[in-house]
């Protein structure tokens, strides 16, 4: 097997005198979709807010396509190739829809292709294009969140729960617009509290629990097993 797009070894993240995060070790494969589960307040949010160098490991290290990343400054990081859905959004509400998108193109203009794709997968960003943002609907802001990080060829995205909150019909469209993302080879890693979602998508699998990697594996021996994921995650995952 190629080396992992993304390692973590061993990391620890404090918040004020918190020890959050407390020797993540993870992997996310080359060119495939890893899960990051587990109940809530266990430090998934937190794991990509390190990758991204929002919060500085304490000890331990990050790397991405073989570079350690842990002091690397978060403008750098992202600029490297990682693009990051934070959980809340992280849109602005006074500018329209294409103001959004342009501000998230880092290297220039929108390449045409690119936003066709991202209009074919996400409709109503088309429709709203010169709206402002701040009057779409739930659904719609996330995707345009979504649409934000994927505006440019990345090489690995963090996602942070993008079906959160939302109805049967817009998870439908988020999970086929990371499917296709997905089949263009992109390395993803998402959390997903949806399981349904997570077994669609997912092709590895890193559970946590209390701030570190509890059970690492395939997507499909944890989704065929039920006992295993009540162990691990016991009633938080969406029974769907
Ligand atoms: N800014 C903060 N200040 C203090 N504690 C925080 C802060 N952010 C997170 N925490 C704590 O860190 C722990 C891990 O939080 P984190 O947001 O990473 O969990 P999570 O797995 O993403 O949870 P959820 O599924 O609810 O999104 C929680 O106990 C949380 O209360
Ligand atoms: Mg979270």
């Amino acid at each position: 097997m190629s080396d992992p797009i993304l390692s973590l070894r061993g990391v620890c993240t404090n918040i004020a005198q918190y020890h959050i995060l407390q020797g993540v070790d993870l992997q996310v494969p080359e060119g495939g979709v890893t899960m990051l589960l587990g109940r809530n307040g266990v430090g998934k949010t937190t794991t990509l807010r390190t990758i991204m160098g929002l919060w500085r490991a304490r000890q331990g290290s990050v790397s991405f396509d073989g570079q350690d990343i842990s002091a690397t400054p978060t403008p750098a990081i992202a600029r490297s190739g990682i693009g990051f859905v934070p959980e809340d959004m992280g849109i602005f509400s006074d500018l329209t829809v294409e103001e959004n998108m342009a501000l998230a193109a880092a290297s220039g203009p929108i390449k045409p292709d690119r936003l066709d794709w991202l209009f074919s997968v996400f409709p109503p960003l088309k429709t709203f294009w010169r709206s402002e943002a701040g009057n779409l609907s739930g659904g719609q802001k996330q995707m345009l969140s979504i649409a934000r990080a994927m505006v440019e060829d990345r090489r690995l995205y963090l996602i942070d729960e993008p079906t959160k909150g939302l109805a049967p019909a817009i998870i439908a469209t988020m999970a086929g617009a990371l499917r296709d993302l997905k089949a263009q080879g992109a390395s993803i890693l998402l959390v997903e509290q949806n399981f349904a979602v997570a077994k669609m998508l997912g092709d590895t699998c890193a559970v946590m629990d209390d701030g570190h990697v509890v059970w690492s594996g395939e997507m499909k021996e944890l989704s065929e097993d039920a006992t295993l994921q009540e162990r691990l995650m016991g009633l938080s995952m969406e029974a769907t």
